[in-house]
């Protein structure tokens, strides 16, 4: 097994039946949704789900994972998903999939967040992967401004040579703001710029990282 998928499977152990789960996006979240959907074919599991974007929505519809939306799920019990960077307080960079916005509303209604990825994720300090901020198209130019005056290098995201829209029809601008000491602070500062819808920064909702180990191990951390 890789690493990722090592890290999947060992969060998916910890749903039990009846609970409300919610679904990630991504490479790992991937394998998270292929290990739910075996436990729903041959354990019965029952659980209902909620996913954090169109791509991941689809696959757990293929599986036959039970879905429900926002007017029946207020709470969710556990949410798996995915980082582009995880540091040693558990705070995080997500949105390299474009998904940060489903993400953050459904980090917020969960109470055991769980986030796995493989070693390469685990980092002393946020910043080298790129943060992802999805911004409205109207003036996304002036909105790019501003993230320039706080100390970013943004950069319009692109897939292949037409603009990147996301599930939501919006732009992400992918910045480098260079070493991230504080992740709250700088949170709080992008929220408040005009366009900005999220930002890929998830602060103090991680419950427990996993974390898939080249050599076969894994390693979990929970917050103190
Ligand atoms: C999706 O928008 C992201 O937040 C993903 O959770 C993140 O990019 C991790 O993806 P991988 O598991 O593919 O690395």
């Amino acid at each position: 097994m890789n690493p990722k998928q090592l890290a999947a499977h060992a969060a998916v152990a910890l749903i039990e039946n009846g609970m409300k789960v919610g679904l990630g996006t991504g490479s790992t979240a991937y394998f998270a949704i292929q290990k739910i959907g075996q436990r729903v074919k041959e354990e019965g599991l029952q659980v209902t789900c909620i996913a954090t974007s169109i791509q991941s929505e689809e696959l757990a519809k293929s599986l036959n994972i039970p879905m429900a939306g926002f007017d029946t799920l207020k709470r969710l019990d556990i949410t798996i998903d995915g980082a582009d960077e995880a540091d040693h307080q558990l705070q995080l960079i997500k949105g390299g999939g474009g998904a940060l916005l489903r993400e953050k509303i459904i980090a917020y209604m969960t109470d055991h967040y769980v986030i796995i990825a493989d070693q390469s994720k685990y980092v002393e300090t946020l910043g080298k992967f790129h943060l992802p901020v999805e911004v409205i198209p109207f003036g996304w130019q002036r909105t790019f401004d501003h993230l320039e005056a706080l100390g970013a290098k943004p950069h319009l995201r692109q897939r292949d040579t037409a603009i990147y829209i996301t599930d939501n029809g919006n732009y992400i601008l992918d910045c480098d703001f260079g070493a991230i000491f504080e992740p709250r602070d700088l949170q709080t500062k992008i929220d408040l710029i005009p366009g900005v819808v999220e930002c890929g920064l998830f602060v103090d909702r991680t419950g427990t990282l996993i974390i898939g180990n080249n050599d076969g191990s894994v390693v979990t951390h929970n917050r103190k």
